[in-house]
């Protein structure tokens, strides 16, 4: 097993509410070259578990393997793209990309070569000179992925990468990343809180429960990925994907809004199912 999430626990504590766990006896099992996403409500602990595969913060319980070795913190392997491009303003499209390059030692004449092969798998060459106030939001999150990929990882963790876009701009990344993830051939692991988006991106996906997040369900998406999908593979698929998601959901409503609300009367249907929004 190529990513290995073994046994994971993880508390938080906050002045309003304590000490709560937000992940629990989180276990998964990444092949090398799959798309996982994870799918579930708002504040399940989606972003949490990113971190702790990123090696930005530290499980209180259980093991995350790479390759059969423990994640003791960040790595080159494994590079994370946001969903604010979070780009340097002072730096040009082409500084942003061979930033973390040249703080490798690389030389700029390898370190710009390299970033312009990258640009340009994201179709950016014509605007590396470009500064991010310049870019629209769609070509600042191609920035952000360049960045990342010029790096070189194994492993791309993308936490609602395309979330703040509209959806035309969404749905050319969609493909522009699909085409990435099977040229470069590297493991991703996609949070999103859009089950459309995770069934025509995943080779295999995840629902999360919430308080505490925890797998509720796992599916696999691989027919959706051999070329032509029928919509009614993939109409299917989101259905069960929204069946698993459905109680979460109300639960996280019902906090929100009060027991007085009916989830009954306010049943999310299918059509929204591609987008329901920061709810869920
Ligand atoms: N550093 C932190 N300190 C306290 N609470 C946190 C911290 N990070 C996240 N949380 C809480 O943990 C829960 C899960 O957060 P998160 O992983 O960001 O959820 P998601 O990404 O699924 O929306 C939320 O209730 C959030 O408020
Ligand atoms: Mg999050």
């Amino acid at each position: 097993m190529y990513l290995q999430i073994d046994g994971i626990e993880k508390s938080f504590t906050s002045r309003e509410r304590g000490t709560f766990k937000v992940l629990d006896n989180i276990n998964l099992d990444v092949n090398k070259g799959d798309f996982l996403s994870v799918v579930g409500p708002s504040g399940c602990g989606k972003s949490t578990l990113l971190y702790l595969i990123a090696g930005l913060d530290k499980a209180d319980k259980g093991e995350i393997l790479v390759d059969g070795k423990p994640v003791k913190g960040p790595g080159p392997e494994r590079v994370v793209v946001f969903q604010e491009a979070g780009l340097f303003p002072w730096l040009t499209v082409l500084e942003n990309v061979t930033y973390g390059l040249k703080l490798k030692g690389m030389s700029k004449a390898d370190a710009d070569q390299k970033a312009m092969e990258t640009l340009k798998l994201v179709h950016l060459s014509k605007y590396v000179h470009s500064y991010p106030h310049q870019l629209s939001g769609g070509m600042k999150q191609r920035v952000s992925i360049a960045r990342a990929l010029v790096m070189e990882p194994d492993i791309l963790l993308m936490d609602e990468p395309f979330a703040a876009l509209d959806e035309q701009t969404r749905m050319v990344l969609h493909k522009e990343l699909l085409e990435i993830w099977k040229k470069l051939k590297i493991t991703i692991v996609f949070i999103t809180h859009n089950i459309r988006e995770a069934v025509l991106l995943s080779s295999k996906i995840v629902v999360f429960a919430t308080r505490p997040g925890k797998i509720k369900a796992t599916f696999s998406a691989k027919s959706t990925k051999d070329g032509v999908t029928p919509d009614d593979i993939t109409l299917h698929l989101e259905q069960q994907i929204l069946a698993a998601l459905q109680d979460e959901i109300e639960k996280v409503l019902k906090e929100e809004m009060g027991d007085d609300y009916s989830f009954e009367t306010n049943r999310i249907h299918r059509d929204t199912s591609g987008d329901m929004g920061s709810g869920i």
